[in-house]
């Protein structure tokens, strides 16, 4: 999509890879709704972004998991600035959930956010871009929501969620030209770890994977919201990772065992 004059509505964009990405939009003059619980984080980035040329940021506070929230952050979205014409369903949260000391609780919690967070925001956009019959969804997963890792099961069952609500939706939408991303990112350079709903977590190695700063993966996003791939990965990493584990699932369960 050419980006130039479009609306970019982005859920969780007060820290890490949500604010980035909204950071790399505005390198084109685009209108940003930020989206997310923290009012002083997005009320910043809203008048930082609102310094660069052509760029116009509106810091909307909402809880992804309230469908009231949603429905008023999307109307106060259309109110500003007429149509949205790409949904980055970025807010997620993480839990470490190591088997037979699983909390419930949480784990249904993380599936608000992660799950149906994503998919209540993606039914509230649809009227205006079906209305429009234009529109770009990209879904932020997580390599992890192919290829599953030991002690986050809950974690990344909410990725491969998404992933299949991505799937359906994208062959669904085709008739009124929504398109559907499915945007992987590796281990990331956020403070996604120390906002764990339960922590801290338990993956055994974690110091030596490969991290990937937020800035770079922010620009992915935008390159796949230009270029709208099927399936986007920031790294070639990330992209070898799932194919070798799509390719080698038994190889890749022993060298996890492993490490
Ligand atoms: N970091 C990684 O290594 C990594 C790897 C793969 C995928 N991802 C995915 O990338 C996305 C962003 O993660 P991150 O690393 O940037 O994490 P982060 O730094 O912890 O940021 C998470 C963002 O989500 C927002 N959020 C959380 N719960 C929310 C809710 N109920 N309603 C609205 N916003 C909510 C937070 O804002 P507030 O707290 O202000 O609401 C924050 O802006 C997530 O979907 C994550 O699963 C991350």
């Amino acid at each position: 999509m050419n980006l130039d004059h479009k609306t970019i509505l982005i859920t969780g964009a007060s820290q890490g890879i949500g604010a980035a990405t909204a950071r790399a939009f505005a390198a084109y003059p685009v209108n940003l709704a930020l989206l997310a619980r923290s009012q002083p984080l997005i009320d910043d980035l809203a008048a930082e972004l609102n310094q660069r040329p052509g760029v116009q940021a509106l810091p909307i506070v909402a809880d992804v998991s309230r469908r009231e929230d949603i429905e008023a952050a999307v109307a106060q979205t259309l109110d500003a600035f007429g149509q949205i014409d790409i949904l980055v369903n970025n807010a997620g949260v993480g839990m470490s959930s190591p088997v037979g000391e699983i909390d419930y609780e949480k784990g249904r919690a993380l599936f608000d956010v992660n799950f149906w967070g994503a998919l209540m925001m993606t039914e509230a956009v649809l009227p205006s871009m079906r209305e429009r019959k234009d529109g770009l969804i990209i879904n932020i997963s997580s390599i992890v929501g192919r290829r599953a890792m030991p002690g986050i099961s809950v974690y990344c069952a909410s990725k491969f969620a998404l992933n299949a609500f991505s799937e359906s939706i994208r062959v669904e939408l085709k008739p009124d030209n929504v398109r559907v991303v499915s945007f992987y990112p590796g281990v990331t350079a956020t403070n996604f770890g120390d906002n764990l709903l339960t922590g801290p977590t338990s993956v055994k190695g974690k110091g030596r994977a490969k991290v990937t700063s937020a800035e770079d993966v922010g620009k992915a996003i935008v390159k796949a919201a230009i270029k709208e791939p099927r399936d986007a990965y920031p790294t070639l990493f990330d992209r070898v990772f799932v194919w070798a584990s799509t390719l080698a699932p038994w190889l890749m369960d022993r060298m996890l065992a492993r490490y």
